[in-house]
């Protein structure tokens, strides 16, 4: 098989570029929907935004979705960087469970998101690209349940995206080590 180094990512000391990509990607996504998520829930019923701020809001999610789990798929099979030595075994250990987190929580702001708009058992129109069934149906009061679980965890996900953006801030501008530059380069 042909492997392509710049892609397939078999350097240990760096991410490759579709890992790069899909996780700057991911990144943006996923501030640039929480900011039209915040936005579009306080928006009047006459505004013109009313239907279509929530039709992108749950587009532009579910296509994340479709991305991360391609990524967890592409993590797997692409090779990792090794971890930067200079790391304390501390540093080490809380950036396996930022890691984790970060998948975890994304994976639940979806599903939870999911769960809402699906709720009345409609068809989710994609862009109206495609549409995704809504064969969930869990509780009589789906709605109102993931509602809360999607707004706490949104916000726990910024949270959580925010301190992992300044510990690579940390490495880059403190300690000088390579972490931010092997995500960026
Ligand atoms: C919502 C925003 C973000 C999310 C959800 C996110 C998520 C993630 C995840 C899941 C990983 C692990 C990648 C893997 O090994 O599979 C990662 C790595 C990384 N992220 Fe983010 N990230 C976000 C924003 C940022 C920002 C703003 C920065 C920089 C300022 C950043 C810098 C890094 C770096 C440097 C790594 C590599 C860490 C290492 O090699 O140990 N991330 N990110």
């Amino acid at each position: 098989m042909i492997r392509n180094k710049l892609l397939w990512e078999t350097s240990k000391q760096k991410y490759g570029l579709v890992s790069k990509g899909l996780h700057w990607l991911s990144a943006l996504a996923v501030f640039t929907l929480f900011g039209l998520g915040y936005w579009m829930v306080d928006l009047d019923y006459y505004s013109e935004w009313y239907q279509r701020a929530p039709h992108w809001h749950e587009s532009a999610g579910l296509l994340l979705c479709i991305v991360t789990l391609f990524r967890l798929v592409w993590r797997t099979i692409a090779t990792k960087p090794e971890i930067i030595s200079s790391h304390s075994a501390l540093e080490k250990k809380c950036s396996a469970i930022m890691t984790f987190a970060l998948y975890f929580i994304l994976l639940t702001v979806f599903a939870s998101g999911y769960l809402i708009t699906s709720a009345d058992g409609k068809a989710i129109a994609v862009f109206d690209w495609f549409n995704v069934s809504a064969f969930i149906l869990i509780a009589e009061n789906q709605e109102d349940l993931a509602g809360a679980i999607h707004y706490y965890i949104a916000y726990t996900l910024i949270f959580m995206a925010l301190i992992h953006a300044l510990a690579a801030l940390k490495h880059h501008f403190i300690d000088k080590d390579n972490t931010l530059k092997r995500m960026i380069k």
